[in-house]
């Protein structure tokens, strides 16, 4: 089923209805083993990008807040704001200077002020319309403020040699975009899309972390396809055997794939730019 035209499909997106629901057992571990995978990547660019004391922030999809909390306790910014869908994760674990907005950021009528760092990080993947919501959120930053914005970036392509991982790895792609909406295709496009939302200059870089047996990453993969094993199925391009298959491997010696990376992406707003 497609999911701009299935039943409940909406603006602000399938996520966290379709298959990765907050209140299924182990959605926030699911999401915290992500994080660890890339937490300190994120931190360390924000952190070179000046985000420090005096900076109130404004964190988009922010999940179970893991880089909303480093941001206050280790870059010692002044504020964040973590908005979610859903709040519930990050309503666990308050922590003085972080403020919690239960909110859909595709809605017309959000507007939760501005912002010196607006950051999304695996959200805008999920979602309809990318190019709407990061200019959307080019307007949410202050003059002289910096939006970063990450996504996946997949790095099979048809050459790729077959291992059980590129296997179920497009077959999960496949699958999260029917149920979904999931698209990870345009994310490349992103230094050109920030560009287009008025900012500049504009940079990006790629993080791929490594697949080793019991890392953060390969316990995030296994449990995602757990999560999207129905949408991965209902595909036709896996079986049961071939996701079981695909998680033993992922957790053996014999591994010899490459991760999906996370593309960060970031652009400047001019200190002159109207306020
Ligand atoms: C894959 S998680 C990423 C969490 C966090 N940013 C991270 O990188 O660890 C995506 C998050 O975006 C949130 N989300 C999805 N659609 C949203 C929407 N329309 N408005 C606000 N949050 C949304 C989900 O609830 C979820 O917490």
């Amino acid at each position: 089923m497609n999911a701009a035209t299935g039943p409940g499909a909406q603006g602000g997106g399938r996520y966290g209805e379709a298959v990765f629901r907050p209140g299924q057992a182990g959605e926030g571990e699911r999401i915290d083993f992500g994080a660890l995978a890339y937490d300190d990547l994120t931190v360390a660019r924000l952190r070179a990008l000046g985000v420090g004391p005096g900076w109130r922030c404004l964190d988009v999809g922010a999940g179970t807040g893991t880089v909303s909390r480093r941001l206050l306790e280790e870059a010692e910014v002044t504020s964040v704001l973590a908005v979610d869908r859903d709040v519930r994760f990050l309503a666990e674990r308050p922590v003085p200077g972080l403020d919690l907005l239960e909110a859909d950021v595709t809605a017309d009528d959000f507007a939760p002020g501005r912002f010196r760092l607006v950051h999304a990080r695996f959200v805008l993947m999920h979602l309809p319309e990318h190019r709407r919501l990061v200019t959307k959120l080019a307007e949410l930053v202050e003059p002289g403020g910096v939006l970063v914005l990450g996504d996946a970036v997949d790095l099979t392509s048809d050459r790729t040699p077959g291992t059980p991982y590129t296997t179920v790895m497009r077959a999960m792609w496949q699958g999260l975009r029917d149920t979904i909406g999931t698209d990870v295709s345009w994310v490349p496009d992103y230094p050109h899309l920030l560009r287009e939302a008025g900012l500049e200059p504009v940079a990006a870089e790629i993080h791929v972390p490594p697949l080793l047996p019991g890392s953060p990453i390969s316990r995030f993969w296994a449990d995602t396809w757990q999560r999207s094993r129905a949408a991965m199925l209902a595909t036709g391009l896996v079986d049961d055997a071939a996701v079981d298959e695909a998680v033993r491997y992922l957790d053996s010696d014999a591994c010899a794939a490459l991760s999906a990376g996370l593309l960060t992406a970031w652009g400047w707003k001019g200190e002159n730019a109207s306020r």
